[in-house]
């Protein structure tokens, strides 16, 4: 069996102020938990010579990933977050006041909630097949850096949850997923490192 370690990006600016989407950097709060993985990731993929890093093309996973050495970093389009269109770089209380119908919409139904000019998470799910593909492909342990959105779809696919848990899922900062494929089936664990 090898693992697949999933983490969200260390905190990012955007996530102090509460706004979503955008390309900010990391808080230096992120920066720590970046040093943190990156010593996480050096111990427990050691003798892994052929393991990859892989990151979404956004500032705050590519900075979140900086601090890993020894391994091949590999940048995705398709690991972005959720594209929120016209929200991109609002809080959610400024999309609950200034657009409410929006806002009403997609608490009536997350999943296939389409932001005006932005994605839906079915659309995100969708977007996701190549990657997850070529991860079912990798004989070698894959580190995936990405987002909340995109990494509630990757867990679900090989947790094999519902569709319609997908985006409740908890996906909290700071905490890596590791799931292991054996032939009993998917096994899991958490590290919270901050
Ligand atoms: O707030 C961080 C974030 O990654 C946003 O960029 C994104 O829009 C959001 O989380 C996705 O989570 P939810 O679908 O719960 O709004």
């Amino acid at each position: 069996p090898r693992p697949i370690l999933l983490t969200r990006h260390g905190e990012s600016r955007d996530n102090v102020r509460g706004r979503i989407g955008g390309d900010s950097a990391v808080s230096d709060t992120g920066e720590v938990y970046a040093k943190k993985l990156a010593n996480f990731v050096e111990k427990r993929l050691k003798n892994e010579r052929a393991a990859s890093i892989w990151t979404s093309t956004l500032q705050r996973t590519i900075l979140t990933a900086a601090p890993i050495v020894g391994f091949p970093k590999i940048q995705w389009r398709a690991l972005e977050e959720i594209n929120a269109g016209v929200c991109d770089g609002m809080t959610y209380d400024e999309i609950k006041k200034n657009m409410p119908e929006e806002f009403k919409s997609r608490e009536k139904d997350k999943l296939r909630y389409r932001y005006p000019r932005g994605e839906s998470y079915l659309d995100v799910i969708q977007r996701l097949e190549p990657v997850i593909i070529e991860l079912e492909r990798q004989r070698a342990p894959v580190v995936v850096v990405s987002h909340q959105a995109v990494l509630r779809a990757l867990y679900a696919y090989f947790a094999d949850r519902p569709l319609n848990e997908i985006p409740h899922l908890e996906m909290p900062l700071h905490t890596i997923i590791e799931i292991q494929m054996g032939v009993t089936g998917v096994q899991e664990k958490r590290y919270k490192l901050m």
